[in-house]
């Protein structure tokens, strides 16, 4: 592959252009979050503060990677409710784009807000095989729900020579502390297109965490990375569930976190002596993976902090994206950990 030169739609506070960062790669964000923006000038990452629909292709024309994490509804496919609905009508409108029957405008149109927007990437990958540059990689990423979406991209992509592999991955097994689900596309064109190695094992609850594969690492611990925090702690969640407050959600020091949403400022921590606290926006940010001085700024930080894919996460996917080597890898996975997770 050429020098690479990435360009991220929706790019949040950059949970993945920090990983590029630290994988050594160039890499340019399009975000309108005022808050998200803020976050990422501090942070000195490549920024056009700037509505994706409203940016043209063609201005991102040098790059030769694409990646994005749409905001995107869940696409319950269980059942014949809303979700489904959603589900069909984003389909259906890429199939339309894919037969060049539909243009930016009508999807911009067409249903749920976010309909259009989780095909901004299938639009901006068919402008650049339209002018003859296809993108090298392709990388997306969203919540698991979001893997038929990602399958009827790769349907399309297919068909313009790119090799693809769509699939829920788990963070714990990547040495993220946290156990998040989340699905994720990677495209080669004219390449063959793989998956991420795990390197850590999966957690299941109550079982142990020397149990499992001799291979792969153990799942790395809610204590593992947040080294200055008294232990014992459990962590309660915001949330019930099924909404039954009784039924919220815990999660021990020595075990992953569960995932961190945008609510993560709510959820108690019931340290020693049943001394309770919040976590702070740095501790939060580090169970997701972020550098412990990261420096987040503007307002609604958790929420910030929530969207984002984990910067480890996404350094395994880049990597394995653009065939990086594991040294490259576990160089970037130790700079963002500060030494505290290893591959
Ligand atoms: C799921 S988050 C992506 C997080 C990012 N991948 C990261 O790792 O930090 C989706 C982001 O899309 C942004 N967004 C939503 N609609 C947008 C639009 N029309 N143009 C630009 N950004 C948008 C949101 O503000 C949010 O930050």
């Amino acid at each position: 592959m050429q020098a690479i030169k990435i360009v991220d739609l929706f790019a949040g506070p950059g949970g993945l252009d920090i990983a590029a960062e630290k994988l050594g790669l160039a890499v340019t964000g399009i975000e309108w979050d005022d808050d998200a923006c803020a976050t990422r000038r501090k942070q000195g990452l490549a920024t056009v503060h700037a509505d994706v629909r409203e940016v043209d292709q063609s201005e991102f024309a040098d790059a030769n990677v694409l990646t994005g994490g749409p905001p995107c509804q869940t696409y319950t496919v269980a059942g014949s409710g809303a979700g489904r609905r959603a589900l069909d009508d984003v389909l259906r409108c890429a199939d339309l784009m894919a037969k060049g029957k539909i243009s930016r405008a009508d999807v911009a149109e067409l249903g749920d807000e976010r309909t259009a927007l989780v095909l901004e990437p299938l639009r901006w990958a068919l402008e650049a095989i339209k002018a003859e540059r296809p993108y090298e990689a392709i990388v997306l990423e969203q919540v698991r729900t979001v893997l038929p979406v990602w399958n009827a991209v790769a349907e399309v992509l297919e068909q313009h020579g790119y090799s693809v592999v769509c699939a829920v991955l788990k963070a714990e097994e990547y040495g993220v502390p946290q156990t998040r689900r989340r699905a994720i596309l990677i495209a080669r064109h004219r390449h063959e297109a793989k998956l991420p190695e795990t390197t850590h094992r999966p957690h299941y609850k109550g079982v142990d965490r020397s149990a499992g594969d001799p291979t792969k690492r153990e799942w790395v611990t809610m204590s593992d990375v947040l080294v200055k925090r008294p232990k014992p702690f459990t962590v309660i969640s915001n949330y019930g569930t099924g909404g039954d407050p009784k039924l919220r959600g815990r999660r021990r020091h020595d075990e992953p976190s569960a995932t961190v949403t945008g609510k993560i400022d709510r959820n108690r921590v019931i340290g020693p002596n049943g001394t309770e606290n919040r976590f702070t926006y740095p501790e939060a940010g580090v169970l997701q993976t972020f550098p412990a001085d990261y420096e987040w700024r503007g307002k609604k930080i958790p929420q910030q902090i929530g969207n984002a894919i984990p910067p480890i996460l996404a350094a395994h996917v880049l990597a394995a994206a653009l065939d990086l080597d594991r040294e490259t890898l576990a160089t970037a996975v130790k700079d963002l950990s500060g030494g505290t997770i290893t591959i």
